[in-house]
């Protein structure tokens, strides 16, 4: 044990296995390990229930901010942080793989919320929440919604580390392309975690339809993709109209294999007679993403032949124990590449 304190990782629902393999990796370090119970009443309330003491312990815990919904899994996480606190736990660190209401992060239209900011404030509320624990972010911005200290993780250390299995050492081939202008920095991080290259192509994209869920993309400008194998990384893939549009589009200008890649596979129903699965595999989509949001070794069977998903569990065992150290740094871990 690092510093002689008792440290539990705590996983809510949906998140019990990527967390107990991150305690896996830990447990030769002490830490304990324990998944949170819930009565669900009939009301549609609901009381979580922390298993274990954690008395005066730095407390870990692990939530979906997805599933089984974004609003449902924010009240959980809430009414959780305060039955830590009554329960007198020392501190908690919230790991957050995914982070829900990024994407509206100012006002873009009149009369509209900036949710992203209200989500922190919410999330910051209870004083014994010290940390968060994330995974890209949608903007860098967004970070300084935060008056806690709070780690938001690179997914393309993991995606990259695919790829370079995959292409490497010559990575010559490969065309790294942001869908839009907004991606083209987290496209240009990965592209430098993937060999040290500046140079990405960006896609020119323009919403159109309801709820702007139609995507129609526009144009091209960049390095050439005749030829070439594409990754098209995102931060997220939601419904998946952006990544189907933009993968057509490179096709069209002669790339020879897309791969959509993003850090969060959230794959949300469209407003469509096809599942956002059904859509993607229909489309002959090749997609990467990390396990930041959770799903059942079942469904990574049912739809293996279009859907890669990296594990975050040996990333976050190291952000976790980096953290449970007293002057740890996390930025220290991804120093070392390229
Ligand atoms: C937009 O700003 C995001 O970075 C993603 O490109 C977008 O949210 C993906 O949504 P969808 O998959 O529904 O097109």
């Amino acid at each position: 044990m690092t510093d002689q304190k008792k440290i539990h990782i705590l996983a809510a629902e949906y998140m019990t296995d990527l967390t107990s393999k991150v305690h896996q990796r830990l447990e030769d370090n002490g830490f304990l390990y324990a998944a949170l119970e819930y009565v669900n009443f009939a009301s549609k309330e609901v009381k979580p229930r922390i298993p274990v003491t954690v008395r005066m312990e730095h407390t870990y815990l692990f939530q979906s901010l997805y599933h089984p919904t974004p609003n449902d899994a924010m009240i959980k996480l809430l009414l959780t942080n305060d039955a830590l606190s009554r329960s007198s736990a020392e501190k908690i660190t919230l790991v957050l793989p995914y982070m829900s209401y990024l994407r509206q992060d100012r006002k873009d239209e009149s009369r509209v919320p900036i949710s992203a900011r209200v989500m922190a404030d919410i999330i910051q509320t209870n004083p014994k929440v010290e940390k968060v624990i994330t995974l890209d972010m949608h903007s860098d911005q967004e970070q300084g919604f935060y008056r806690i200290s709070l780690d938001n993780l690179p997914g393309a250390w993991v995606l990259a580390d695919y790829f370079e299995k995959k292409y490497g050492p010559d990575l010559s081939d490969l065309v790294v392309v942001s869908p839009d202008y907004g991606g083209t920095k987290r496209a240009r991080d990965f592209a430098r975690y993937l060999d040290g290259r500046d140079e990405i192509g960006v896609m020119e994209k323009r919403r159109s339809g309801d709820r702007a869920q139609k995507v129609e993309t526009l144009g091209y400008q960049g390095p050439s993709v005749v030829g070439k194998n594409v990754v098209l990384y995102d931060d997220m893939i939601d419904t998946g109209g952006s990544i189907i549009s933009a993968t057509k589009a490179l096709q069209s200008f002669g790339a020879k294999k897309v791969y959509a890649v993003a850090s969060h596979g959230l794959f949300s129903p469209p407003n469509a007679d096809l599942t956002a699965e059904e859509r993607l595999r229909k489309a002959g989509m090749q997609v990467v993403v990390t396990n930041s949001i959770p799903r059942s070794e079942e469904y990574q069977r049912e739809h293996g032949d279009w859907l890669t998903m990296l594990p975050l569990d040996e990333m976050l065992a190291k952000a976790v124990l980096e953290t449970s150290k007293p002057g740890g740094s996390v930025s220290s871990l991804f120093a070392g590449r390229k």
